[in-house]
């Protein structure tokens, strides 16, 4: 383990996510007292401004988006800021800010948020101005590439100067306190992990729906698609957290090498294994919104939305598919995972209806907006019963915003960063988990290719095409729509 860094150096520090996203944590991590007192934050980004702007420049951000109880201490936050100009495709900037850097005393975390095609001379610039030392470690932020050649020849560059237990790959949905506890839900109970298998499961739903639309975010967005920008990361994490196998400890290796073995079973999909679509005008919440093309301002064939139905080839989930969608300008944000049971084998009721009012357990983990874990469970309807027994689902539900009144609600960002300084791995993502998530996304991108799939329209406020209701149909199974 590495000491904790007393250095942080932000590359792409005048973007948006350091906007919307990093300078908001940190500040937050401030105001808490969990950055160590010495730690130094460091800004680059091309834009030329002194330390002064870029204090200011970090003041606005925390005033926009990070909420007012949570900016205590904002101006000795602002005093740990410093910032100097570069150009990342020329060596010639890098000396400079290593001296703007110094001597870490204890460790230098270097985060890039920056566009991929930067990485490259970043790197290069960094080892050039030896900012590559045993002490450094590096973060990267999404996207690591649009492909498996892609993202291995970022990978291939970050390696060439940094060991795999120095890079950190930044997947956000491991900084959310929900995803987190999955690995709770199911590690620390005794009860879920005897069923949960093929055996007692029949299927499982998970859901990333977005009101929002492509939010100015038009040539990245249109270049990647849902599929690249949603499921290749966020949500085959979230598979393989439900899927994977227990590990011996909450490590970074034993985590990571049960994960990845998910990942790598992940069976191969064809063509009529999936859905895709587009978003039109329409409204969400009573507002009018345009269409995407209209957004975009040109036709495109990108993908806003897409529902697969996917197989973890391995003993424990023979047979059991996982579900998939995710879409913008879909009618609410919500990430949910559904865990679908298997009915019982035998009912012992009788009476009017009785069977019909049998329903299999399901386990409904939201994960955001709201955090709920709900087990439906049949009951007894309260009666004399001179007609048979009368049944019910209810729900146990345990709300955990109410089970931990006072815990603040944290940006995943916070957690990552903490864990970033002091060096722990375990929710970053490894090498070999980027890969195998992009050779399973490549492959479904070859087979749309292959058989000429293209995006179904959508009106915007709806839950995609029908296609994907009828995706899950075909096999009697209905999406968890509230
Ligand atoms: C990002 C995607 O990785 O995740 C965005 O690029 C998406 O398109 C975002 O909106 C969703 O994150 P969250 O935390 O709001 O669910």
């Amino acid at each position: 383990m590495y000491k904790a860094a007393d250095t942080l150096l932000l590359f792409g520090a005048t973007g948006d996510l350091a906007k919307r996203m990093l300078l908001p944590s940190l500040c937050a991590l401030h105001a808490d007292g969990l950055l160590a007192e010495d730690l130094k934050i460091i800004g680059t980004a091309r834009s030329e401004m002194d330390d002064a702007a870029f204090r200011n420049f970090a003041r606005e951000a925390l005033e926009q988006f990070l909420p007012a109880e949570r900016r205590g201490g904002m101006a000795e936050f602002l005093n740990r800021l410093s910032y100097q100009s570069l150009d990342a495709t020329t060596l010639d900037g890098f000396k400079a800010l290593a001296t703007k850097v110094g001597e870490p005393k204890t460790g230098l975390a270097i985060f890039l948020s920056t566009a991929p095609s930067l990485f490259e001379p970043t790197i290069k610039g960094l080892q050039h101005a030896g900012l590559d030392g045993e002490n450094v470690r590096m973060c990267l932020e999404k996207p690591l590439g649009t492909d498996l050649a892609t993202s291995c020849a970022i990978n291939d560059a970050v390696a060439s100067a940094f060991p795999e237990d120095r890079i950190f790959r930044i997947d956000h949905y491991l900084g959310k306190e929900t995803v987190q506890n999955i690995l709770a839900l199911r590690f620390a109970n005794v009860l879920f992990e005897p069923i949960w298998n093929s055996n007692y499961i029949d299927h499982v739903q998970v859901t990333v729906a977005e009101t929002v639309g492509l939010e100015g975010r038009v040539a990245f967005y249109d270049d990647a698609g849902a599929l690249r920008d949603m499921v290749q990361n966020h949500m085959l994490q979230l598979v393989a957290m439900l899927a994977m196998e227990p590990p011996t400890s909450f490590d970074a290796t034993a985590i990571r090498d049960e994960k990845v073995k998910v990942l790598r079973a992940l069976r191969k999909v064809s063509a009529a294994e999936t859905v895709t679509g587009q978003y039109r005008s329409g409204a969400i919440s009573g507002e009018a919104v345009r269409g995407y093309d209209d957004e975009l301002g040109k036709d495109s064939g990108t993908e806003t939305f897409t529902a697969i139905k996917a197989h973890v080839d391995n003993w424990r989930w023979k047979g059991v598919p996982f579900y998939l969608r995710t879409g913008k300008r879909l009618p609410e944000r919500v990430t949910e995972i559904l865990v679908q049971f298997r009915s019982v084998p035998h009912s012992i009721f009788d009476g009017a209806g009785a069977a019909s009012m049998m329903q299999p357990n399901q386990l409904l983990i939201g994960i955001q907006p709201e955090e709920n874990i709900t087990l439906s469970l049949m009951a007894k309807v309260p009666g004399l019963d001179q007609d048979g027994t009368r049944l019910r689902s209810v729900p146990l539900d345990i709300a955990m915003p109410d089970a931990f009144v006072g815990a603040h609600r944290r940006i995943a960002y916070e957690r990552l960063l903490l864990d970033l300084m002091k060096g722990d791995q375990t929710l970053f993502v490894r090498r070999d988990e980027v890969e195998a998530q992009w050779q399973w996304v490549d492959a479904i991108r070859s087979v749309w290719e292959a058989e000429g799939v293209t995006p179904k329209p959508y009106p915007a406020g709806t839950w995609g095409p029908n296609a994907a209701i009828a995706l899950a149909e075909r096999d009697g199974v209905s999406w968890h729509d509230e």
